[in-house]
C-alpha cells in the first residue's frame, strides 16, 4: 500500500507561502494596531485636580491619530483625565509630576510617595 503520491516540490513552496502569510498577518496587524489611537481624549475639561493624586501624564497631539490636542493626566490609581494642554495650571501639574517621577526613579519606586508611579 502506498500513500497518495505527493507532488515533489510542493512542500517547500507550501512552506514559503505559509511563511509569507504569517509575515503578512504580523505586518498587517502591527500596522493596524499602530494606527488605532490608544484611547484618545475626545473632549477636555478644564477642571483642576490635586496634583498629589497624579502619577503620570501624556501629551496628546492633534493629527497624530487623535482629533484634538489635550493633556492626559493619569492618577495614581490609573484613572485618565483629559484636560486642555494650554492652561497655565497644567504646566505646573506637569512640572510636579516630572519631579515626582525623577524622585521615584532615584528611590526605586519605594514608599507611599511613589504609589502608582510607573517605572520609566
Ligand atoms: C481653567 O481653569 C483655571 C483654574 O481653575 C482658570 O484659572 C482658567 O481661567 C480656566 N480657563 C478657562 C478657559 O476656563
Ligand atoms: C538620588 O538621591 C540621593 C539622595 O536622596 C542623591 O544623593 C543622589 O544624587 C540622587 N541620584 C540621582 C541620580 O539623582
Amino acid at each position: 500500500m502506498h500513500s497518495p503520491a505527493q507532488r515533489p516540490g510542493m512542500a517547500p513552496w507550501g512552506d514559503a507561502k505559509l511563511f509569507f502569510c504569517i509575515l503578512f498577518i504580523i505586518y498587517c496587524c502591527t500596522a493596524t494596531l499602530a494606527q488605532i489611537p490608544m484611547d484618545c481624549c475626545l473632549t477636555v475639561k478644564n477642571k483642576t485636580i490635586e496634583k498629589t493624586v497624579l502619577a503620570d501624564y501624556h501629551q496628546q497631539i492633534k493629527g497624530q491619530g487623535c482629533s484634538l490636542s489635550a493633556m492626559i493626566l493619569v492618577t495614581r490609581r490609573g484613572r485618565r483625565l483629559c484636560v486642555p494642554d494650554n492652561e497655565p495650571w497644567i504646566q505646573e501639574v506637569v512640572k510636579h509630576v516630572d519631579i515626582l517621577k525623577k524622585y521615584c526613579k532615584n528611590h526605586s519606586y519605594k514608599g507611599n510617595r511613589c504609589f502608582g508611579v510607573k517605572r520609566a
